[in-house]
């Protein structure tokens, strides 16, 4: 008995369904999922996953059924029929992935925003302050800058010139050598700020910690006990919000476990908010070109019960305020990189051997 051709498409098609919905779940790529916007991304993630696996193997079984099917037999020296387009399959097979891009495109852009990325406050809020308005390299931005400096309130630099002036942060942040870019309307220029974990809309975070980056290390400061480390302790199941900014080049804050990465850019503060929401230490990695050293600049995320985190803020409260100071005061005497970098070593938990290595 001959089986229609009806039915075998059929059955291959829930097959292929089938395999690409299994899959799309089992594909075992992603590490722990350890912030609550984790399953947020990886919902998309594994979206993108079904339709990929979907579209490979349909793509790659007909390839390798036809290359078996309509091999050139023994002694078969005909040329092969012309065929000319086809219309209808063309529309389809431009209409399909079509339909696929915008629906990603469509799940992508509510997930960010879900996430709090379309926090439209950072950009129309409060009047530009005078003291934002001294900050020392607003002339020079303003010559480097193509487009004339905007009349308009400016919270990018209000928000820098703040997280500048957090006694906590001032000495690291070091304010005198980082132009203040204003915001370039033309441009569209704004601080990047990824706004609360669903549910907490509204609410202050729990936690607040400045990241500073610089080349090569990432320094935290803890505003309300002047702790600064160089590993983030933050309390699971609480939310946290990171001040980010950079000292020198622009640096990106990554935790492949939490599924965030932000941008840190000289004299534009951006700000991250996210929920841990699982113990463990999880590798925080520089994601942005800055410099020689760049695939050292990693160091360690560590979530911890509350109770332990307090713990460890003590410990930290009189230890770390005293060497950061001598470690931070930016290369005053022209020390080289490994030099300079060896009093974080400690810290970022790298072995000085890694870094002289580095340096060779
Ligand atoms: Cu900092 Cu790469």
């Amino acid at each position: 008995m001959k089986i229609p051709s009806t039915i075998w498409t059929l059955l291959i098609g829930i097959v292929l369904t089938l395999v690409s919905l299994w899959f799309g779940t089992n594909h075992g790529l992603l590490p722990t999922a350890a912030s609550e916007e984790a399953s947020l991304v990886d919902g998309l993630f594994n979206a993108m996953m079904t339709v990929s696996i979907g579209i490979f193997l349909l793509v790659e079984g007909v390839l390798i059924y036809s290359v078996i099917k309509y091999r050139r037999r023994a002694g078969d020296n005909s040329d092969g029929p012309p065929v000319y387009g086809n219309v209808p399959l063309e529309i389809l097979w431009t209409a399909i992935p079509a339909l696929i891009v915008i629906g990603i495109s469509v799940y992508s852009f509510d997930v960010y925003n879900e996430m709090g990325g379309f926090n439209p406050h950072a950009v129309h809020d409060a009047p530009i302050t005078p003291q934002a308005m001294k900050m020392p390299g607003a002339a020079i931005a303003a010559t480097l800058s193509d487009t004339p400096p905007s009349t308009e309130p400016n919270t990018n630099q209000e928000k820098a010139a703040e997280a500048m002036q957090d006694p906590a942060t001032a000495e690291i942040r070091n304010s005198d050598q980082i132009p203040q870019l204003r915001n370039a309307p033309g441009v569209g220029s704004v601080a990047p700020t990824i706004g609360p974990t669903p549910g907490n809309e509204g609410k202050p975070p729990a936690l607040v910690v400045n990241v500073t980056g610089l080349q090569y290390a990432w320094i935290f400061t803890y505003p309300e006990t002047g702790v600064t480390t160089g590993e983030m302790h933050v309390p699971v199941g609480r939310e946290v919000q990171l001040n980010i900014a950079a000292n020198d080049v622009i640096h990106a804050f990554w935790v492949p476990e939490f599924r965030l990465k932000q941008d840190a850019i000289p004299g534009r503060q951006s700000e991250l908010r996210f929920t841990p929401s699982k113990e463990g230490g999880y590798p925080l990695i520089c994601a942005e070109l800055c410099g020689p050293y760049h695939g050292a600049m990693r160091s360690q995320v560590v979530v911890q019960k509350p109770e332990e985190f307090q713990q460890w803020l003590q410990e930290q409260q009189v230890a770390s305020n005293e060497d950061l100071k001598k470690a931070v005061a930016v290369n005053p005497a022209e020390l080289s990189p490994s030099e300079f970098l060896t009093p974080y070593t400690h810290n970022m938990g790298i072995q000085p051997e890694l870094l002289h290595q580095i340096h060779n």
